[in-house]
């Protein structure tokens, strides 16, 4: 059987296989010219349904440096997607003709849905407002260069909380390493979702506190995760008026952080942080984008050597996955690619207290019962 692993989630990957994949991109930056001919003959195929500049220019120079080639498309009314092609569609036929692919779509779980469908490796490059996999990695790759460590952090979080996708994946990964705790800072309006508070629970503890302002959390921090307030995710757009200006960062409250804290951002921003932090040493957000390039470039290494240590032990069967279960109940969140795509089976992972949650989209069912996610 052929061997595809993707990455769907932040949490698709083994500890060790994120330190292994952390070492690999310590090496490229050391000697990038020793992996420019690595991906000799590869092709990436880029889908991206939703605008980007990071991930995608990141990904397809990622693939360049490495030698490969790219094809795809930034604006899916160029491919035949304004003909009335859907998803699924789209990835077994670009699968044919590529040997990776990463996708940004609007819809939550449209990768994960792609993936059962596709003979490659699938990147989820962000669905909708649940998960970045691929940020996670960035922001690791710099938390881990500027303190040498993932564990004992603690880890504010500040703006969109409940539509960031960067937000949800990042504490998805952080809550892996011990002793991380987290200090969520938003307005009432756009708190951390429940099932990600949820998953917190399930680990024990208090793994986290929820603020309403900068001042409140800044100064017991040593990561400050400022992220924008999206727009484009609010079908509200009062709401949006009312929360827009409610956390932005200046250099007034920067005074109350430690001298060793980092303010990390997935960018783009607006207004959020103030142009003159940017002076700031511990302002590391351009570092930051730039370390996705070469995380990247050690991600499409990692996939695409399929004889690799990345791919022993843990081959996934293509058109299966090993955790979820497939069941008759129905995803509730009117976000899910479970609602545009009718073909697609339900699939729900139980955990142990009972919990169902969509594979797709990570919607706890119970809770969407009550208009919770
Ligand atoms: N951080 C991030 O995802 O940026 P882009 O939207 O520009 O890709």
């Amino acid at each position: 059987m052929r061997k595809v692993r993707h990455l769907i989630e932040p949490t698709d990957f083994t500890i060790k296989e994120l330190e292994d994949l952390f070492e690999l991109a310590d090496l490229i930056i050391e000697n990038p010219r020793k992996y420019s001919r690595q991906c000799d003959g590869k092709i990436l195929v880029t889908l991206f349904y939703e605008p980007s500049t990071r991930t995608r220019f990141s990904f397809e120079a990622a693939m360049m440096r490495l030698g490969g080639n790219i094809l795809g498309f930034s604006d899916p009314n160029s491919s035949s997607t304004a003909k009335g092609e859907n998803i699924l569609d789209t990835i077994r036929i670009v699968s044919g003709y590529a040997d990776i692919a990463v996708m940004r779509h609007p819809v939550e779980g449209g990768p994960k849905a792609a993936s059962l469908y596709s003979k490659i490796p699938v990147i989820n490059a962000g669905d909708g407002g649940h998960q970045h996999p691929t940020q996670t990695l960035t922001d690791l790759y710099t938390i881990r260069s500027k303190f040498g460590r993932l564990d004992n952090l603690k880890i504010g979080i500040c703006g969109d909380l409940k539509y960031g996708r960067t937000t949800h994946s990042l504490v998805k990964a952080m809550s892996r390493y011990e002793n991380n705790t987290f200090s969520f800072i938003s307005p009432e309006e756009l708190k951390m979702p429940a099932y990600i508070c949820d998953e917190l629970n399930r680990n024990g503890g208090d793994q986290y506190k929820e603020f309403r302002t900068i001042e409140d959390a800044i100064g017991d921090v040593d990561i400050l995760y400022m992220t924008r307030i999206q727009r484009e995710r609010f079908s509200d757009l009062e709401m949006y008026e009312r929360v827009k200006d409610s956390c932005i960062l200046t250099t007034d409250k920067m005074k109350l952080a430690g001298e060793n804290m980092i303010v990390l951002h997935p960018l783009p921003r607006v207004n959020e942080i103030h142009p003159d932090v940017d002076a700031d040493e511990r302002a590391c957000y351009f570092q930051q984008a730039e370390n996705g390039m070469y995380v990247r470039m050690s991600l499409l290494m990692l996939l695409l050597d399929e004889t690799g240590d990345f791919y022993n032990g843990k081959v996934l069967p293509v058109n299966d996955s090993m955790t979820s279960v497939v069941e008759m109940d129905e995803c509730r969140n009117p976000k899910c690619i479970t609602g545009y795509e009718p073909s697609l089976k339900q699939r729900f992972i139980t955990y142990g207290d009972g919990t169902k949650v969509c594979d797709y989209c990570g919607a706890v069912l119970e809770k969407y019962c009550t208009g919770d996610k």
